[in-house]
């Protein structure tokens, strides 16, 4: 086997994106769009490979750190030829095969890929082109053969005939090429065209006019969807989306309609899990085995096994362990760590807080910097008053402890053991184990007052 080296481009702004923000970099399934071509030639093992990077390069460059990847810049967008020049000083003297990708071609699949090289390898040609047909090819450049079926040139939409436009077979902007004859003729392409661009596709027929052996190799028009467009990024995310439900219900996942249902390309879920519709995954999220996810919104969190979230929860940076209970209208929040077999109910916040094993908020809490230990009781209406204007203030709660509804701690605060509550009270001062804390005005009744307001109000009149 010859060694093999790849160029990614991805110098481009994205002009049709109407973005602050790198075409490359927008996010497809929660993650960025040149990810997706990174991880595919990771998985091929390349010797070299190189990214030509320009608009906003440190941005672009970012994705590339800790990968075994080189940048390359290319200070002013002058087309795609003049990209994969950039690499002329590295790969010149390569003596294998260089693969070339677009950084916008994120549904590429590997198999597609590595079927190119070989085809290249097997016919031992000089250029293997990745083509496809589209029913209606707008805005890629058009693939044309000769009398006998022989790739001749590929002609950009701009500067086609009515003619070549109505040609469906369509470039996929995926190439392999020899190193040598590539940048010998990359040197002879010029911008002779409506946008005054140095176009890769040139190559093509120069290829063609020395008689070098041209070899086109079919993708099916899904996986070669080119990203120019916020319409193409919607088309592309559904197609992912498909791509990554698909493999989930492989894998022993239930999803109810995966048409609404939206999984990130990090996340993992285990066998037997039930996705309703309505439930979006995002981040480095993982779901352990036998949940069951009602319409929520979970972002960077661990949930363990046997866990039920209900509806309308928000969680993020959380930890859930297993046969544990969230919601429905909960808001978890970093650093949440919901111990075993733990309830939280209704409109309930929790931040960077732990809810000890088999404890319960079921309804209308806010508990902030806390740690909740086991068995505990929170009663409606909790709330942890952890911040003074200032500083973030903690509050413990030790096992098995009630605390009565309408409950305020006022943190820095500790609840010993076994202790409970009087509902209504707000606490100031620790609680020692085993003791009954009550803190609120004590009640008065005025037997007969209202009966005696009447009667002083109608003397009155
Ligand atoms: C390109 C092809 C077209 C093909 C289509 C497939 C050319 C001239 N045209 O068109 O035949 O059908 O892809 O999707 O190659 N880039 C740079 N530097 C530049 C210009 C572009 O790095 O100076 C990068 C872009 O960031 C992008 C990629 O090259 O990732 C393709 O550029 P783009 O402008 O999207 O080319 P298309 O018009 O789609
Ligand atoms: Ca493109």
């Amino acid at each position: 086997m010859r060694e093999k080296a790849a160029i990614i481009l991805a110098a481009g702004q994205g002009k049709r994106m109407k973005s602050r923000r790198p075409k490359v970099l927008h996010l497809l399934a929660g993650m960025p769009m040149l990810d997706y071509t990174l991880n595919l030639v990771e998985r091929l093992h390349f010797q070299k490979v190189y990214v030509i990077v320009g608009y906003q390069a440190d941005q672009v460059k970012a994705v590339l750190s800790g990968r075994d990847i080189t940048a390359l810049l290319q200070h002013i967008p002058l087309g795609t030829g003049d990209a994969v020049l950039k690499a002329k000083q590295v790969l010149e003297n390569f003596p294998g095969p260089v693969l070339i990708l677009s950084g916008d071609t994120p549904l590429l699949r590997e198999e597609t890929v590595r079927g190119l090289c070989e085809r290249h390898e097997a016919e031992k040609a000089t250029i293997t082109l990745l083509t496809t047909r589209m029913p209606v090819p707008d805005g890629y450049g058009r693939v044309i053969r000769g009398k006998g079926g022989e790739i001749i040139r590929v002609v950009e939409e701009k500067d086609a005939t009515p003619d070549q436009r109505s040609v469906q077979e369509v470039n996929c902007g995926v190439y392999v090429a020899e190193a040598a004859f590539l940048f010998e003729a990359l040197a002879k392409v010029a911008p002779n065209n409506q946008q005054q661009e140095y176009y890769l596709t040139d190559i093509i027929q120069i290829a063609a006019d020395a008689s070098m052996k041209l070899v086109g190799w079919e993708a099916a028009a899904e996986e070669v969807v080119g990203i120019n467009s916020r319409a193409d990024m919607a088309m592309a995310e559904e197609i992912l989306q498909r791509r990554i439900n698909t493999r989930w219900m492989a894998e022993g996942v239930t999803f109810i309609d995966p048409s609404l249902i939206r999984i990130g390309a990090r996340v993992t879920i285990g066998r037997d899990t039930i996705l309703y519709p309505g439930v979006t995954l995002e981040g480095e999220t993982d779901i352990g085995e036998g949940c069951v996810l009602h319409p929520c919104r979970i972002r960077d969190s661990h949930v363990g096994s046997d866990v039920v979230i209900k509806d309308h929860c928000v969680i993020e940076g959380a930890n859930i362990e297993s046969m544990a209970s969230v919601g429905p209208f909960a808001h978890l929040r970093s650093g949440t760590l919901i111990r075993q077999g733990a309830k939280v109910g209704n409109f309930v916040e929790i931040k960077k807080s732990e809810l000890g094993e088999g404890s319960k908020a079921n309804h209308l809490s806010y508990i902030g910097d806390t740690v909740v230990g086991k068995g505990v009781n929170i009663g409606a209406g909790t709330i942890t008053c952890n911040y003074d204007g200032e500083k973030k203030h903690q509050t413990i709660i030790e096992d098995n402890v009630f605390i009565g509804s309408d409950t305020q701690l006022v943190a820095p605060v500790r609840v010993g053991a076994r202790s409970l509550i009087a509902a209504g009270s707000t606490i100031t001062q620790d609680v020692p184990p085993d003791t009954l804390a009550i803190s609120r005005v004590k009640q008065e009744n005025k037997i007969g007052w209202v009966e005696r307001r009447k009667i002083k109000r109608r003397c009155a009149d």
